[in-house]
């Protein structure tokens, strides 16, 4: 069966289900479209080869490949191991199987075979949207109009994400590089749901570890691990003074206060002077809505976590004239910046299935100029 066969057939199949049934093995007998095939996927990819990886994250290397029917796809290898069982990794694959929307990268199924496990998607054939915005030449592509066409195209998906997919998805690692962008340059969020896939899995721990400074961590997760939409709402505005001033949330190379980009937006804010922000890349662009964009990520970087809008209220604010959009006040700067080592935003989670707890598991280690904090803590997931 060809693969976009397969596809339709497993979609046709949960869509038809209603509650998920319970996984199946692997065997093809009873989910023929969730399943890839390792050898297929090892054709399709080259075996893997270096010329075919389109980059390495958190969870693996990350592969394009091509199918016999000429569909173009991307292999995320996962490295690590999952202490989930065929059983549950299966049932979370057909999950996210059906969190389907136009904004969203979509997933076309798994592979597991032996100790490989491998989630297959769509493939985008711009890349993530980091290489573009951070980039002096492909930069130049984005003009404002497709910048807010960008921004309100993620709060279309997170949205969906938060309030109307079949289970609520907090995405836990909104950034620019989880940003795909297909042909048209129309955004689509990628990754979502994979914490999913590890939970509580605290002994790959170090697999996760990033060195550096992640500007968009959301501090009381940073810092408690406390989890809730408004992690991702945080992460968001950051990426939205990303999308405006073209730069990335932290940048060593630029002097003193500019080096942090939300502090440095909260400083030109208060002395009115927030179109300072804007890309100086850009020849023209609507001044009200570049101001809109930079009142809208301070807003939802307030370090109050109630201060910050939800998804419901953010798509309001950018799509009708009568929605009037808060002042905000100072945002979540401490806690988030400074030299760190993390984990990815995505990892250390553990939702019961039952109660709908999110436990942020682990002892993520957060070394802020030189103490350990992060521990762990709790929020409901669920609505
Ligand atoms: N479906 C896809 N189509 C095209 N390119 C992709 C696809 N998925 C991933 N990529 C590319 O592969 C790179 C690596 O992706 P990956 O998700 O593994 O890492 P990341 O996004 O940088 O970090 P993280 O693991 O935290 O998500 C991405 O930056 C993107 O450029
Ligand atoms: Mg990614």
């Amino acid at each position: 069966m060809g693969f976009r066969s397969c596809f339709s057939s497993c979609l046709h199949k949960l869509g038809s289900g209603g509650s998920l049934a319970p996984a199946e093995g692997i065997d093809g007998d009873d989910s023929p479209g969730l399943f890839f095939e390792l050898r297929s996927l090892q054709i399709a990819t080259n075996f893997f080869s270096e010329l075919n990886q389109l980059g390495h994250g958190g969870f693996g290397p990350v592969y394009k490949g091509l199918m016999p029917n000429g569909q173009e796809i991307a292999v995320k290898k996962l490295s690590l191991n999952s202490r989930q069982g065929m059983k549950e990794f299966t049932n979370e694959v057909k999950l996210l199987l059906k969190i389907q929307h136009k904004n969203l990268v979509m997933l076309l199924g798994c592979c597991v075979e032996g100790d490989e496990k491998m989630l297959v998607y769509e493939y985008l054939p711009n890349k993530s949207l980091d290489t573009f915005l951070f980039d002096e030449k492909r930069s130049a592509s984005l003009d404002w109009a497709k910048r807010f066409h960008i921004i309100t195209g993620i709060v279309r998906g997170l949205l969906y994400l938060h309030e109307e997919a079949p289970e609520r998805i907090i995405h836990r690692d909104i950034k620019a590089s989880n940003i795909l962008l297909d042909e048209h340059l129309n955004p689509k969020i990628s990754d979502f749901g994979l914490a999913r896939l590890f939970p509580g899995d605290d002994t790959h721990m170090d697999t996760f570890k990033i060195s550096g400074t992640h500007g968009y961590m959301a501090p009381e997760y940073a810092i408690r691990g406390y989890l809730s939409v408004k992690t991702d709402v945080f992460s968001f505005g950051i990426m939205v003074l990303e999308i405006v001033s073209g730069r990335k949330n932290h940048d060593t190379r630029l002097p003193g206060e500019k080096a942090d980009l939300l502090s440095y937006a909260w400083k030109l804010y208060q002395d009115d002077k927030q179109l300072e922000l804007v890309d100086s890349g850009l020849a023209r662009y609507s001044q009200e809505e570049a101001a809109m964009c930079i009142q809208l990520g301070l807003l939802c970087c307030q370090a109050s976590v109630a201060e910050r809008p939800d998804m419901n209220s953010i798509h309001l604010m950018l799509s009708s004239d009568s929605f009037s959009m808060p002042r905000p006040g100072r945002p979540g700067i401490q806690g988030r910046v400074g030299r760190f080592t993390s984990t990815t935003g995505s990892m250390f989670t553990n939702t019961n299935p039952t109660t709908g707890i999110t436990k942020a598991s682990g002892i993520s280690s957060f070394a802020e100029e030189s103490t350990n904090s992060i521990s762990v803590s709790s929020i409901d997931e669920g609505r």
